[in-house]
């Protein structure tokens, strides 16, 4: 089976007891994970290293950043470096976030050089793509989604692109409580699929886990996650709720 991720990203959310807190309240409830189920925290950078220990001994969980630099290393005054997450034991990062695109103006070609930088560290990055309204009103959303993928991870080998996994997430649907339907999801996640599969062949396509991200709650994730190619989801704002996290993640296929 290919992998099922259940990954929070808490944005910028919470001081450290807080987020603490909120840790240790989805770790007392002992959700096994393993084997083909992973849960992600993507957190502030200054929490990276606290979690990564806090996660040590749970099998299955690992931290992730939110994001790092298109360049190696240089004045780049209040960035960080893939190496920097390496060097800290970071193994996952979220790269081309729709907040980032719209708020930092990351393109899909800043997008490509940031997937190749963390591939060279051996981070995984959790690839965001998704339209907004105006192009899901324009029954464009399809053109608009593999245009990201063919701009920022076609330059791939195919041995390179297994190291990656997909978020589709409709901006339409982020933190606005409008969650795509699960066959508005599935729909999109075929497509994803199927663009990989006409690149990359079958095998490739079969294996790239591609989670579903937008207004996911515990109400929804079930049928969401139940979905043929959505291999778990990418959660903001009930990420930031131990229960409705905690239920996210037992969603998981
Ligand atoms: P949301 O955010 O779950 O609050 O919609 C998802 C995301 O931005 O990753």
């Amino acid at each position: 089976m290919r992998k099922q991720i259940a990954a929070a990203n808490w944005k910028m959310n919470g001081t450290w007891s807080q987020a603490h807190t909120l840790l240790q309240d989805i770790l007392n409830e002992k959700i096994t994970m393993g084997g083909d189920r992973l849960t992600l925290f993507a957190v502030p950078f200054p929490y990276l290293t606290a979690i990564h220990t806090l996660l040590k001994n749970h099998p299955g969980y690992a931290v992730a950043a939110q994001n790092c630099h298109h360049e190696r290393s240089g004045a780049f005054t209040g960035e960080v470096s893939a190496a920097m997450l390496q060097s800290l034991d970071v193994r996952y990062c979220l790269i081309g976030h729709s907040e980032r695109r719209e708020f930092a103006g990351e393109t899909n070609q800043r997008l490509a050089q940031k997937i190749d930088l963390c591939l060279e560290q051996g981070i995984t990055p959790v690839f965001c793509c998704g339209e907004p309204l105006p192009v899901r009103e324009a029954h464009q959303q399809n053109v608009h989604v593999a245009q990201q993928l063919h701009e920022s991870l076609f330059h791939l080998s195919g041995t390179a692109i297994q190291g990656i996994v997909i978020a589709y997430e409709p901006i339409w649907a982020i933190g606005t409580g409008k969650t795509a339907s699960a066959a508005q999801a599935q729909e999109m996640h075929a497509h994803i699929r199927n663009t990989l599969e006409l690149k990359y062949g079958p095998q490739v396509a079969g294996t790239l886990p591609i989670l579903y991200g937008g207004s996911v709650k515990a109400a929804n994730a079930k049928e969401l996650f139940s979905q043929t190619d959505v291999d778990g989801g990418l959660v903001g704002g009930a990420s930031l709720v131990a229960q409705e996290f905690c239920a996210i993640m037992k969603s998981l296929k």
